[in-house]
């Protein structure tokens, strides 16, 4: 391969973006290179703890994308040179690239991590990779560890247990930085073990009794529910900026991470509701653990509630279309005689209120900018 084609390469924008993607994780994953854990202040335990391991696994999902990508281009120019056979021999099952396809180590970085010669003997001569995974051992090798990480997360949970205020310091601070969210990690560190309590919820029942409503549509049979991250919380709270005054709920709020994070870090009242019971229950240890008291949370079916007394309402795929009409007709007369409202709604939902004429959309302004988390703000036109 000529130092020409790599850097043709380079000139593919699908493939550079990706590359330019993961020097961005590498870069941010540097800050964390060659930390002393005892030396760290709490708030940089948990920011190690939480975005290092995500940052890993946006980086080992992007991989598999740039080798592609790069001996995609690559065959496809011995192919145009009429280098046929060579073409073939890259894909070929018995090549270190065909071996790694075959068993799905490509779509592992570690695989190759564990055995790098097999990228750098047969793919010495593909710089942009070679140098690529260079960049990604070196800065692996520099950050904490899994096992250092893990007494870290200890350390932090002994803590907040000891001292539950100090998640809201937590939180605080990291509302007002960019670093990436771990929801599996804050979870847990709020005591929410989700796959256990969704083991736990009799879904069979629910479904016998609501088999109208969503209530499993959401359980994916891993004990997975589908929730609002929290990075896009924390974006949607500095959107609408919620204060003292504002009542917002969360229709179909589950375990409520929208009620406790922003009850944590803003003013402003949070309510959910949910008609499964065993994720509202977990929410409100949540609540009582950690103080959040501008937090109420209630196990209802959303037709039974009344939630005239909110201005701000969040959606994220909870209803189907019947219910979504009620609680739609609801709002709207909410709309009507409160002085206005807002409405923010997250995937499939906006199918139903983009529709609707009392509504104009506020957030994002143009159809296609920069708005990854699917979340659309309405206001109604008073
Ligand atoms: C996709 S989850 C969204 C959770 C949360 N809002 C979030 O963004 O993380 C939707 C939730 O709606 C709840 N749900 C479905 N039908 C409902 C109903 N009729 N009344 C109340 N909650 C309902 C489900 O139980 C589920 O927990």
């Amino acid at each position: 391969m000529s130092d020409l084609l790599c850097e043709k390469l380079l000139e593919f924008p699908e493939h550079g973006e990706t590359i330019s993607e993961i020097h961005e994780r590498l870069d941010r994953l540097s800050r964390y290179a060659h930390q002393n854990p005892d030396e760290l202040s709490l708030i940089d335990r948990f920011n190690t703890v939480q975005e290092v391991p995500l940052l890993i696994g946006q980086i080992r999902k992007l991989w598999p994308y740039v080798v592609t990508s790069i001996l995609n281009q690559a065959t496809r120019e011995l192919f145009l040179s009429l280098d046929e056979k060579k073409g073939s021999e890259l894909f070929s099952p018995r090549s270190p690239w065909g071996r790694l396809h075959s068993k799905g180590g490509m779509d592992d970085l570690n695989d190759i991590l564990r055995s790098p010669d097999i990228l750098t003997e047969k793919y010495s001569d593909y710089q942009p990779l070679i140098s690529l995974f260079h960049d990604i051992k070196g800065v692996l090798s520099t950050v904490p560890s899994n096992n250092t990480r893990k007494k870290m997360f200890r350390y932090l949970k002994e803590y907040i247990n000891q001292d539950p205020a100090s998640m809201q310091e937590i939180l605080s601070s990291v509302h007002l930085s960019d670093v990436g969210l771990n929801g599996a990690v804050i979870d847990r560190l709020l005591g929410l073990n989700k796959g256990e309590i969704e083991k736990s919820i009799d879904f069979l029942s629910l479904f016998m009794e609501y088999d109208d409503e969503s209530v499993i549509k959401n359980f994916t049979g891993e004990n997975i529910i589908s929730e609002t991250d929290y990075a896009s919380i924390r974006k949607l709270l500095h959107l609408l900026e919620p204060g003292k005054g504002d009542v917002v709920w969360d229709l179909g709020c589950a375990y409520s991470r929208l009620g406790i994070y922003g009850g944590l870090t803003t003013d402003a009242t949070y309510k959910g509701v949910d008609i499964v019971a065993g994720r509202v229950e977990a929410a409100l240890k949540v609540k009582d653990k950690f103080g959040v008291d501008n937090l109420t949370v209630m196990a209802e079916d959303v037709r039974n509630v009344d939630f005239s007394d909110g201005n701000i309402f969040y959606f994220y795929n909870p209803f189907f279309d019947d219910t979504l009409k009620i609680v739609g007709n609801k709002l709207r007369e909410i709309a009507g005689s409160n002085g206005g409202i807002k409405i923010v709604s997250n995937n499939t939902s906006d199918d139903y209120f983009s529709k609707q004429k009392w509504l104009r959309r506020v957030y994002p302004l143009e159809e296609y900018t920069d708005n990854k988390m699917h979340i659309n703000i309405y206001e109604s036109g008073n």
